[in-house]
């Protein structure tokens, strides 16, 4: 951990001096305080503790049923209500829905640890993508520096058999705060946001095997105004993952790795039609990850991917660094080369230094019949982590650079293009 700290700590000299302040942020996530603010205590009018609906948090119990019956009062009371998860136990939690909308703000304090049942046969009958599901719930809070473990080891040694579920789920969520909490192990995607407005995420750590299958840490789907923040996130898949019909994401100050990093997509996945526009990423150290920033859409697919921004990122053997792949095709059987292509437009790369541990440090892999356009690189050093070289590779990639682009940059220049986008963006 000292080891990280000091890194993050480098990683703000090195590139961001207003991002110093934040280290003091990751500091205190690293100690992840066990108890609220003081001011978001007094603001609370009532607080339940789980163990009042006989909840015992001795791991062996089945704790579902007061976990339940807690959010129910919880919900339909007038005022601001606490549900509190004490610390120094575990509760043992099967699949359950919270569900909205409630009568006032909630907030859930986790500060004890909740486990999901070892057994995957417990989900037998059930939709098996939900355990903790949360669902048309305005103005809630989820904090209190507690643990959520999807204890997802047998399911991954069952990886091919069955559909996985994520740990937290929040669908069709407004004004949605999830702050200070440890997420481990989970089944499959830790954290999904999907058709979700206004959200805020920060100081959240996810951890699990960089060999796990598909555990994403964050998931962002549909969902609109979501800031992510002061995170750690080290699991076997994609760190952030955004996709389809997502807009106004931010993502600031994170650690990402292992895992396959930054992502927007996959899209237009079986002829789909999404979009995804105005991601702006600022500020992320990357290590030992398959990718650091990605956009990948598939063949078929239709849509666009437009108006992001990644700048300041620090990477760490990095195997893409840099990528747009709008070949993505992760089926066993090769995808046939179609005309359609998820259009990508108007996407900077600023500031983005660090080693890639392959010498495909940028790669820009756009469609034939739908060509990248209005990228745009600007102060890019990325080394080998082995000592070797550096390469770009382009494909159909129109766009310019500026300053130092280390490996050289290989679009192709056209002004021209950037007036025709302009009137492109107003069609948007
Ligand atoms: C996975 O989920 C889909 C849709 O919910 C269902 O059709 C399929 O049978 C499930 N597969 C397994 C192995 O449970
Ligand atoms: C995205 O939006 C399109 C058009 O409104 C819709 O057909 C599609 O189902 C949406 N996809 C998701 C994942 O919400
Ligand atoms: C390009 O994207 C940025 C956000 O990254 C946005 O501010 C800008 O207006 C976009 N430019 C055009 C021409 O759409
Ligand atoms: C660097 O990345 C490569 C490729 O992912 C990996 O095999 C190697 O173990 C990494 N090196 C270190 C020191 O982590
Ligand atoms: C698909 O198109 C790409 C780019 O034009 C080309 O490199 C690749 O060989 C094609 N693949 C097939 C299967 O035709």
């Amino acid at each position: 951990m000292h080891h990280f700290c000091s890194l993050i700590y480098f990683f703000c000299i090195l590139m961001c001096p207003k991002f110093a302040v934040h280290a003091q942020g990751f500091e205190s996530l690293l100690q992840l305080p066990r108890s609220g603010s003081p001011r978001t205590k007094t603001r609370a009018k009532r607080v339940l503790s789980v163990g009042d609906f006989g909840a015992k948090g001795d791991g062996h119990h089945d704790d579902t049923k007061a976990f339940e019956h807690a959010w129910k009062i919880a919900c339909s009371f007038p005022v601001r209500t606490r549900i509190l998860i004490p610390a120094g136990h575990t509760y043992l939690v099967r699949p359950v829905e919270l569900g909205g909308p409630c009568k006032s703000r909630v907030t859930l304090m986790i500060s004890g640890t909740i486990v999901a049942p070892k057994d995957p046969d417990v989900w037998d009958g059930l939709n098996p993508r939900k355990w903790l599901y949360f669902h048309q719930v305005n103005h809630l809070r989820v904090d209190g520096g507690g643990t959520v473990n999807g204890m997802g080891q047998e399911w991954w040694a069952r990886s091919c058999k069955r559909n996985k579920t994520m740990a937290l789920t929040f669908h069709k969520c407004k004004n949605l705060k999830v702050h200070n909490l440890i997420v481990v192990n989970s089944q499959q995607m830790h954290i999904a946001f999907t058709n979700c407005l206004r959200v805020t995420v920060s100081n959240l750590k996810v951890i699990a095997p960089a060999t796990s299958p598909n555990t994403d840490g964050i998931h962002i789907s549909a969902s609109r105004g979501v800031e992510v923040k002061d995170s750690i996130v080290r699991t076997g898949d994609d760190c952030v993952s955004i996709v389809s019909n997502s807009s106004r994401i931010q993502i600031r100050n994170i650690f990402c790795g292992p895992g396959h990093g930054i992502s927007i997509g996959s899209l237009g996945k079986s002829k789909s039609w999404a979009q995804v526009h105005n991601v702006f990423v600022d500020g992320a150290f990357i290590s030992n990850t398959e990718n650091g920033v990605r956009i990948k859409t598939w063949q078929g697919g239709s849509g666009y991917a437009a108006n992001m921004k990644f700048q300041n990122v620090l990477m760490e053997n990095v195997s893409y660094p840099i990528i747009i792949d709008q070949y993505y095709c992760d089926s066993n059987l090769p995808c046939a080369n179609q005309t359609l292509n998820v259009k990508v437009d108007n996407i900077s790369f600023v500031h983005i230094k660090g080693t890639s541990a392959t010498e495909e440090a940028i790669k820009f892999a756009c469609s034939d019949s739908f060509p990248c356009e209005g990228l745009y690189l600007e102060d890019i050093r990325l080394e080998s982590y082995t000592g070797g070289i550096t390469k770009s590779f382009c494909w159909e990639a129109y766009g310019s650079s500026s300053g130092l682009v280390r490996p050289p940059p290989c679009l192709i220049c056209t002004d021209s293009f950037i007036k025709q986008k302009v009137g492109l963006a107003v069609a948007f």
